[in-house]
């Protein structure tokens, strides 16, 4: 089959080609198959391919085959969606558990810019920061694929959302799936806006950081209030050191949140988090965002990532691997 088979990390993301490999073997019997229709671009498919990714060290060494997110028809003609290491390909073999029914309303497409995402911002809103209706909420990182889920989310339960972005257009986008207050990060003295923004201007109660921007975050948060270390998007690899003393000053709370380690240590909890998130979406109140450019086939996944890395992208970019696989298996009802 083809694939984007990493056997040395890259330097440039324009060398990655689709390349011939084997498909990949079975390696327990909850093991499905899966043809895959669409696959979506994240950062940390930009960090793998490069081998600057924490995992990298130990988990994800070459040869692999790239990509994390992927809908596409399982073995029993069924759409499906889900995660897993090597979605930038043909067919990929997954865990069952790892792999959810694309719901009637969504195309293919639309449950691969949703992905793990929307588990991800759910449970790191709800389940760690115990966010709640009558909040407010501050979203650094709001106008990527975690970020468009997390507003959403908290617009879902009652929560006054304020989305940093740092581009007009990405700023519209935040606007129209429910983001209150638009903030542009570019401007000096952002948190300032960010606090006049809320109540007797005391800041937010909640932050819910996917960029590595934590004492920023802090700046904007109330007295006691809590933050969501999620990601590291802005920092290029360099990550932030926090001085202690402004998680006393203000005796805020900060936790962080791995959603793919949360569910080996506790899966019980993750089945929670995925069926809270996947109400909201039978109940209407989640929007599949996709990047308006269209990626067709394995050889515009390289193209994809660097227009992601150039931040062009918004929501998730997404690569259509087989057109015709979802319509000719499994009609949409
Ligand atoms: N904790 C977990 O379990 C988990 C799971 C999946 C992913 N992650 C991590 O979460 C982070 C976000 O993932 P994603 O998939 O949402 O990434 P993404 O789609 O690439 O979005 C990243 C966002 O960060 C913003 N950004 C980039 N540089 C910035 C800067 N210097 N200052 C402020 N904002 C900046 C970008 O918006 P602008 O263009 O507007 O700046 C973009 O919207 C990544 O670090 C990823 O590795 C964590």
């Amino acid at each position: 089959m083809k694939a984007i088979l990493i056997d040395a990390f890259v330097s440039n993301l324009s060398d990655l080609r689709p390349q011939n490999t084997k498909p990949p073997p079975r390696k327990s019997e909850n093991d499905v198959e899966i043809r895959i229709t669409h696959a979506a671009l994240s950062h940390v498919d930009m960090l793998y391919a490069q081998g600057l990714h924490q995992n990298n060290r130990r988990h994800v060494v070459p040869p692999f085959i790239l990509g994390t997110e992927f809908a596409g028809i399982d073995e029993s003609g069924r759409r499906v969606f889900g995660g897993g290491l090597g979605s930038f390909a043909e067919t990929i073999r997954v865990d069952s558990s790892s792999t959810r029914l694309v719901p009637n309303h969504w195309t293919n497409a639309e449950a691969c810019a949703v992905g793990a995402s929307g588990a991800v911002s759910y449970g790191a809103l709800i389940s760690v920061a115990n966010l709640k209706a009558g909040e407010t909420v501050l979203i650094l990182g709001a106008s990527g694929g975690l970020g468009v889920m997390a507003i959403q989310i908290a617009k879902a339960i009652g929560v006054k959302v304020i989305a940093v972005v740092g581009d007009e257009e990405k700023g519209e986008m935040v606007r129209g799936i429910g983001a209150d207050e638009v903030v542009d990060y570019r401007r000096e003295g952002w948190e300032e806006r960010v606090m006049r923004l809320t109540e007797g201007e005391e800041g937010v109660d909640v932050v819910y950081d996917g960029v590595g921007a934590v004492e920023s975050g802090i700046k904007c948060l109330k007295y006691r209030g809590r933050l969501v270390v999620v990601g590291f998007a802005g920092r290029g690899g360099d990550i932030e050191k926090v001085r202690a003393n402004r998680v006393l000053l203000k005796s805020v709370a900060v936790y962080g949140y791995r959603f793919g380690e949360d569910g080996r240590r506790f899966p019980e909890r993750t089945k929670q988090v995925w069926d809270g998130f996947m109400k909201m979406v039978d109940q209407g109140k989640i929007k599949p965002v996709i990047y308006k450019k269209k990626y067709e086939g394995l050889r515009d996944v390289s193209e994809a990532l660097l227009d992601l890395k150039e931040r062009r992208t918004w929501g998730r970019a997404i690569v259509t691997i087989n057109g015709h696989g979802e319509t000719e298996v499994a009609p949409k009802l």
